[in-house]
Formats: C-alpha cells, structure tokens, sequence
C-alpha cells in the first residue's frame, strides 16, 4: 500500500451496548473459573449481553443512529455503509443491507466485511477509499457483535472473554491534512484455526451432529492468538507511522483492540507510550471483536478526550489471522 496524505475521515461516533451486564463473579458460576484470575490475566471484570431475541443489527442500529446524530448527517445523505462482523444476522442477506432499510439509507449501496477484530480497521481502510477517489462524500462504517450467541457457556477459555456490542463512525471529506493519513492491514491464513467457528459455512455445514459437538461455537487456541497478537498490535502501527515518516512519539492516542489487558500493555511498550495515552474500557465491555476499536473510539470522544489535530492510532488484530492500523489526525472539534 502506498501512504498518502489523505482528507477523508472521522465526522461523527456513536456506540451502544446492551443493558445487561455479566460479571466475572456471575461466570465463577457456570465455569471452573474465578474474578481475581480473570482480572489479573485478562483485564475484564464484566461484558454486556444481548437478549436472546436481540440480533447483532439492532445493536448496530442504535449506533448508527447516534453516529448520524454525531456527525450531523442525515441517513438519506449516506453512499455507502460497511458493516464489520463475524456474527451477522444471517450469511445471506448481508447486515449491512438490512441496515439500510431500517436507518432510511435511501441511496446507500450496502455490504458486509469479513475481518474478524481487525474489521473496522479494515473497513474504515475501504471507506476512505471512496471518499479520495471522489466517488462517494458519506460512508457510514459499523463494527458491531453478538458473540454472546457464539458462545460455549461450558468453555473457561473462551466464555470469559467476550461480550456483546457496536460502534460506528460516519467517514467523509475533511480539512486537507487532517483525516486518515496512513494505514497498514495485513493477513496470514496459516493461523486460520487458531480463531474460528468451525461449523458456520459451506465447510461444514451446521447439523445435529456438529452442535452436539460444538462446532457451531467459538474455538480458540488462545496462546497461540496471544503471541500474535503481542508480536503484531504494536509493530503495525509502526508500519502505518512509517509509511508518512512519522515517529512514535508524535502520537497523541492509541485506540487498541481490547482483547487481553496485558497485549493492550505490550503495544504501549512497544510504542513508548504511558497508559494514560491509551484508550481502555476492556474493564468493562471484554472483547467484542469488531465492535471494540469504534466503541472505544466513540466512547473516547463522548468523553471530550481528543482534540483537534491529535494523532490518533487504531490498531487491530483477530482471526484470520488478521492485523490492521491506522494513523489519523482528529478533524473535529470536540
Ligand atoms: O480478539 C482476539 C481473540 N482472542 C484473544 O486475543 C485471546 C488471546 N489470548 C489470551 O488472552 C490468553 O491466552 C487467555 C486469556 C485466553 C488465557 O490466558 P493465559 O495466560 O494464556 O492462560 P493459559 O491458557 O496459559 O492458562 C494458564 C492456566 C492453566 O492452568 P494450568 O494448566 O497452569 O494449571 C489454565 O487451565 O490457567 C488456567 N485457566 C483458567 N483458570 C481460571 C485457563 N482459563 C482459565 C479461567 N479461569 N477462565
């Protein structure tokens, strides 16, 4: 990828999480597991849950509603609207479509992006795309998830560490020099087992026998996961920095994927950076995959922490395997 000095970025935020809170202390009840181990090895003390009769689109709704409501735009002014998920509605049709019916996006081609964690990231990269070529103004990015359906209540390795949410990000024209300056995403499909839901698709088709089994539920080599992850958060945003001779120092805010405390601390070691400058809320919502860098983003800016001209870095890592970055200068004034 080439790096350039870009001017399409951030309008507006908006996230949403459901209501209903699970706490480490609740989960010591259905597994073998405990809140000072979670904590201490994890960094999350509780995650929210959608109702059973919730689907990941309604989550994704409401903050897409308050993402138009933030940015000041209209849903009818919108061209295009990406929806980063592993945990879509359905496998056909895409969410992203039905999205556009319910939020009045009268003119908006739809799709959804298969990225796991790395998906906003990811599909942020293909909206500003659109917007610098000049064929789309407004493009409306979603990372949201219901991982809670996806998972195995019975698993102490997986069934602590995730949890329901949605965030959203309306992309558009921005002030010359100021938007997404860089970014750098990038794949390797040898660690394709080490996250997967093995019976969701055309590999293994769900039947009885693959749910009595529990294939149709999240596995995850987590150690595995884990030296990626530390191996990957921090190096690719040094790449993105590279890219438009950036130094680390010049940043202002990491924006992390929040998936375990302790690689959130390793990026910022890797990046020189002091917590304070980290962007954290893990504590609360645990890993919620494509949903966890918009939420903290939007989150971040409800709380009036950026300012404008900040440089900002988000950085992703997930199934696949999968990584993702980038470097913006925050274009608003909050
Ligand atoms: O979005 C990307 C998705 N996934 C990730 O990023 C996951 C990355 N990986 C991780 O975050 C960590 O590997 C985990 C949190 C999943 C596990 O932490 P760990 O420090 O790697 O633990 P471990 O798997 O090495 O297990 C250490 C011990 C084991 O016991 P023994 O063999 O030492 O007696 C486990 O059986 O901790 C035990 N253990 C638990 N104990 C209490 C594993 N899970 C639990 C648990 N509660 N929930």
């Amino acid at each position: 990828m080439i790096a350039k000095i870009s001017s399409a970025g951030i309008l507006g935020t908006g996230f949403y999480v459901p209501d209903t809170i699970l706490t480490n202390v609740d989960l010591e009840k259905l597994v073998d597991t405990n809140d000072a181990w979670i904590v201490e090895r994890t960094g999350i003390r509780e995650r929210r849950i959608a109702d059973k009769d919730v689907p990941m689109s309604a989550l994704a709704f409401r903050a897409a509603q308050r993402a138009l409501e933030n940015a000041g735009v209209g849903a009818d002014e919108l061209d295009l609207i990406i929806v980063a998920t592993l945990t879509s509605d359905r496998i056909v049709p895409s969410t992203a479509c039905i999205l556009q019916d319910r939020l009045g996006a009268h003119h908006a081609a739809a799709f959804d992006l298969s990225a796991a964690c790395s998906g906003f990231v990811y599909a942020s990269s293909v909206a500003i795309q659109f917007i610098e070529n000049g064929i789309y103004k407004k493009v409306l990015v979603i990372g949201a998830e219901t991982l809670s359906k996806y998972i195995d209540w019975e698993d102490r390795n997986t069934c602590i560490l995730f949890g329901d949410g949605a965030g959203a990000a309306v992309y558009g024209e921005v002030e010359a020099g100021y938007g997404v300056l860089s970014f750098d995403l990038g794949s390797d499909g040898s660690g394709a087992d080490a996250i997967q839901i093995p019976s969701s698709g055309s590999l293994h088709p769900v039947t009885e026998e693959m749910i009595a089994k529990k294939m149709n539920l999240i596995h995850m080599n987590g150690q595995e996961v884990f030296k990626f992850a530390v191996k990957t958060m921090g190096a690719t945003v040094l790449t993105s920095l590279k890219k438009i001779n950036m130094d680390r120092t010049e940043i202002d805010w990491l924006v992390p994927h929040q998936a375990n405390f302790r690689i959130i601390q390793s990026a910022a070691k890797r990046l020189h950076l002091p917590m304070e400058k980290v962007i954290v809320n893990i504590q609360k919502y645990g890993n919620m995959s494509a949903a966890c860098i918009p939420v903290a983003l939007a989150e971040a800016v409800e709380q009036h922490r950026f300012r404008k001209g900040d440089i900002i870095a988000l950085s992703g890592f997930g199934a696949g395997l999968t990584w993702a970055s980038c470097i913006m200068r925050w274009a608003r004034e909050d």
